[in-house]
């Protein structure tokens, strides 16, 4: 069942150039309203746990010391289709094959350092979004 909601977080590197409010602009223009927010960072551990699907992987060292180096903004956005249209709005993981004008088009470094999450299933939206916030700190 489609809940309308996705989770983000900008990542360390857009964070680190300076790209929290252009990218906080696409993400209004495109008709997402933002209902929950924060500026945090991750331990590595935390940052292991909500990568955890990607454990095995040989990324998965490098993804952890990447998404723990630095600050990054968490966020729930709501919008009908959420989840489809956050994933189309942010483009490919890998930004050389994202399409023009996305958000990793235009913000992200290389398929590790790449400006933006997006959840990939209703299901895990929601499960990412409590992951980062209470009930009491969404607003929708
Ligand atoms: P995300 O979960 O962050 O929204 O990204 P995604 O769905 O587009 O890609 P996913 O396959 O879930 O990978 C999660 C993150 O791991 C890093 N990665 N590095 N070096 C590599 O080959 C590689 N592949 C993935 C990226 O930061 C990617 O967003
Ligand atoms: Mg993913």
């Amino acid at each position: 069942m489609a809940n309308n909601i996705t989770f983000t977080m900008i990542k360390p590197d857009a964070v680190a150039a300076g790209h929290i409010g252009a990218i906080l602009a696409q993400i209004n223009k495109a008709g997402f309203k933002i209902v929950a927010m924060k500026y945090t960072k991750l331990s590595a551990e935390k940052a292991g746990e909500f990568y955890d699907v990607h454990r095995e992987r040989g990324f998965f060292g490098e993804l952890v010391d990447f998404m723990s180096s630095g600050p990054i903004v968490a966020a729930v956005l709501e919008k009908d289709n959420a989840v489809e249209d956050f994933r189309t709005l942010i483009g490919a993981t890998d930004p050389a094959k994202a399409a023009p004008g996305t958000i990793r088009a235009l913000f992200a470094k290389n398929i590790g350092e790449n400006a933006v999450h997006g959840s990939d299933s209703d299901e895990n939206a929601l499960i990412e979004a409590s992951f980062h916030f209470s009930k009491m700190e969404m607003f929708r």
